[in-house]
C-alpha cells in the first residue's frame, strides 16, 4: 500500500483588470455570451468562451429545456460549436462566468463538461487554460484539466 497525494496548483486574480489582453477578452466574450442564456427553469445564466490556436473564439450560453436533462451547460455548448465548425483547431483556453439576479457570479465547470474538456485536451495533445470568474470579480486560472478532473475516465475504444 501507498500513500499518495495529488497535488493542485492554480492562479487567482484579483479582477479582470488583472488579466493579459487574450485572458480579459476570453473572458469579456463569456459574459456577453452569459447574457444570450435560455435558462427559464433555473434562472441561473451561464456563458462560456472557448479560444482555439488560431485566435478564433467561440462562445456559448446554457440551453435549457422542459425535458430538463435535454439541455446543455454553456461550456458544452461552446466546446461542441467550436469543435463542430473548427474541427481542426486545437482549444487552448475556456472562460466561464454564472450570472444571476442581474449580477456576474461564479461559475466552475461541472463533472460532464470537465470530462468533455479532457477530452479535447487528449485529442488536440494541447492543455487547455481554464479561467473561473469568482464572486467579488475574482478569477481562478487552473492550466490542465488533470487539476480539474483527477482520475477522469479513459478508454481505448
Ligand atoms: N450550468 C452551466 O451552464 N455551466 C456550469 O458550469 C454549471 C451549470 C447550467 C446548467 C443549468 O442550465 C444551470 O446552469 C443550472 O444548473
Amino acid at each position: 500500500m501507498e500513500k499518495k497525494t495529488l497535488r493542485i496548483d492554480c492562479l487567482e486574480y484579483g479582477g479582470l483588470d488583472e488579466l493579459d489582453a487574450a485572458a480579459r477578452h476570453l473572458m469579456e466574450m463569456a459574459m456577453a455570451a452569459a447574457r444570450d442564456a435560455y435558462a427559464p427553469y433555473s434562472h441561473f445564466h451561464v456563458g462560456a468562451a472557448v479560444r482555439l490556436a488560431d485566435g478564433t473564439v467561440v462562445t456559448g450560453s446554457n440551453q435549457e429545456n422542459v425535458a430538463y436533462p435535454s439541455g446543455l451547460c454553456a461550456e458544452r455548448v461552446a466546446l461542441f460549436s467550436a469543435s463542430a465548425q473548427h474541427p481542426d483547431q486545437p482549444v487552448t483556453a475556456l472562460a466561464v462566468v454564472g450570472f444571476q439576479n442581474g449580477h456576474y457570479c461564479e461559475a466552475s465547470p461541472c463533472g460532464a463538461c470537465r470530462q468533455v474538456m479532457a477530452e479535447y485536451e487528449q485529442r488536440y495533445g494541447q492543455k487547455v487554460t481554464v479561467y473561473c470568474y469568482l464572486n467579488k470579480g475574482r478569477i481562478r486560472q487552473i492550466t490542465g484539466v488533470e487539476s480539474l478532473l483527477p482520475f477522469g475516465f479513459e478508454a481505448r475504444l
